[in-house]
């Protein structure tokens, strides 16, 4: 039998730490169905105890998502476990991931605790989730730069407390990839009944070395990998799930061992966890970038072209990237249309159909060719939409090196299509103005970035923005040909969300 590494993502969790980002609970739960569809083995959902909102979306998943484990976070106490266990308890399979920092740093600066005090919090911690009959994993916080003596007897004591997965963090991404390979077999040989339960490693990558070290980890015995979609997460991220499951897989010849992955999902996954997130990735992204199969130099193109082994170790099909070239026009049909959205595996009811065939052929009209990167644009920020009060109807804008930019904006308002015009420093700056004197809202802009969705003149410009709103950030994205356009959809969207997400008690600070 092949020797399996089991694949723990934390990108709804870790991930979602990433700074500025900030998903919704059905945003949550559209993620976490990708990932059971990527055959991730565990998800893990959120953090329960921390806000209402992570509550609601670890129950949502638990509820909805069949497939993988679900987990959730808890701190070694009794009121965090409860909470986790509350969320998780209707999962198909579930586990409570419970944590306590063991290194002396932490000990002395964070947790005021002794050795010895913080070791029967483990005991009663993990003894006290697994009396709920759930799995139960145990995390020593911060455990690289723990003594190891001392993290071999926590870890033995998390095991005979009833742990059936143990994981070493390296929290702050300061250990390198040898290092961590020896600590790793240092544990595996000195921790007894270490066998009998699931060793895991979770790597930062402050130093950029969270994939190189859970791989040694991985060479070193460790059978279970933490990690996160396109490597999002705390600071500089944790380890990035396509690098390990692609690293494994291109040097199986090496490492020896399989995953459950699902590779053809994993181009899929990491387009919707960047556009949830609003998170891009980089072009030089190793697997998910745009630039991770294009061969610019004329030696190389002609390598691959004669024989692709040349300069390609890994074929963009296999982790998803569709290279048929399928495009459609202005002619294409409702069935051609419906067709390609079941290739390219969206599962939509027939209102979403209608929706999205509605924006195709709007944007059919003012782009000859229609890519599947476009129609997944046209999905993830038109179709799949939170709520929306407020909706752009038209826009427009004067501007010009010697004049003071002006915009006019309608936007539908239950119903009720509403006209302001404003002034601004730059065109951008006029129409959030506009916006901002419709809706009544005054945010602060704290992030704004423009992506072309595909090549060419009439690409498609994907805008995010990041606004801040009574001390909270919140995200919004738009799509068009036309970068105003985008740029006011995206404002508008992050102002829907902030209503929907604060909801309609929500006290205007006006303009
Ligand atoms: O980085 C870390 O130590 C963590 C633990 C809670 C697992 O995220
Ligand atoms: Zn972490």
């Amino acid at each position: 039998m092949e020797k399996r590494i089991y694949i723990f993502d934390t990108t709804l969790r870790d991930g979602e730490q990433s700074p500025g980002v900030n998903l919704s609970v059905r945003e949550k739960v559209e993620i976490a169905n990708q990932l059971a569809k990527l055959r991730v083995d565990v998800i893990e959902a959120g953090f329960p105890i921390s806000s209402q909102g992570d509550f609601e979306a670890v129950k949502a998943v638990a509820e909805e998502v069949k497939g993988p484990v679900i987990a959730a976070l808890a701190r070694a106490n009794k009121k965090d476990i409860d909470r986790a266990w509350e969320a998780l308890r209707s999962a198909e399979k579930s586990r409570i991931h419970t944590f306590i920092a063991t290194s002396d740093i932490h000990l002395k600066y964070k947790l005021n605790k002794t050795r010895e005090e913080v070791l029967q919090l483990v005991q009663e911690a993990v003894s006290y989730a697994a009396s709920f009959g759930a799995e139960v994993e145990f995390s020593a916080e911060d455990a690289f730069r723990t003594d190891l003596t001392y993290l071999c007897e926590v870890i033995e004591a998390a095991i005979e407390s009833g742990a059936k997965v143990i994981n070493v963090p390296d929290t702050v991404g300061y250990s390198t990839p040898l290092e961590f390979g020896e600590f790793i077999a240092s544990i595996k040989q000195r921790v007894k009944g270490i066998d009998r339960v699931i060793l895991s490693v979770h790597c930062h990558n402050d130093l950029g070395m969270a994939t190189a070290n859970s791989l040694a980890a991985v060479a070193a015995g460790a059978q279970q990998v933490e990690c996160t979609v396109n490597g999002i997460g705390e600071r500089a991220g944790n380890t990035s799930l396509e690098e390990v499951v692609m690293a494994l897989t291109t040097r199986k010849d090496f490492f020896g061992y399989t995953t459950g992955i699902k590779l053809d999902e994993i181009y899929r996954t990491s387009r919707l966890v960047s556009t949830l997130t609003g998170m891009p990735v980089p072009p030089n992204k190793a697997i998910v970038g745009r630039n991770a199969f294009a061969h610019e130099s004329g030696i190389h193109q002609h390598g691959v072209l004669k024989e692709r082994s040349t300069y390609e170790i890994m074929n963009p099909e296999t982790i998803g990237i569709k290279t048929d070239g399928i495009v459609l026009g202005k002619h294409s049909g409702r069935h051609a249309f419906k067709k390609r959205l079941e290739e390219l595996g969206f599962e939509l009811g027939e209102e979403e159909i209608n929706k999205a065939f509605y924006r195709f052929k709007e944007l059919a009209d003012r782009k000859k060719q229609v890519t599947d990167e476009d129609i997944e644009a046209i999905i993830n920020h038109e179709v799949r939409v939170i709520s929306e009060k407020y909706r752009l109807e038209n826009i427009q804008v004067y501007t010009g090196s010697s004049i003071v930019p002006t915009a006019t904006v309608g936007i539908r308002v239950d119903g009720e299509v509403v006209e302001d015009a404003a002034c601004g420093d730059g065109p951008v700056d006029a129409v959030f103005k506009a916006i901002e004197k419709v809706t009544g809202f005054h945010v602060e802009l704290v992030h704004y970035s423009l992506n072309a969705v595909t090549g060419g003149k009439d690409a498609v410009g994907e805008v995010t923005v990041k606004v801040e709103y009574n001390g909270k950030l919140y995200m919004g994205r738009g799509i068009s040909t036309d970068i105003l356009e985008a740029s006011a959809k995206a404002y508008i969207n992050a102002i829907n969300r902030l209503m929907h997400e604060a909801g309609e008690e929500v006290i205007k600070n006006g303009v």
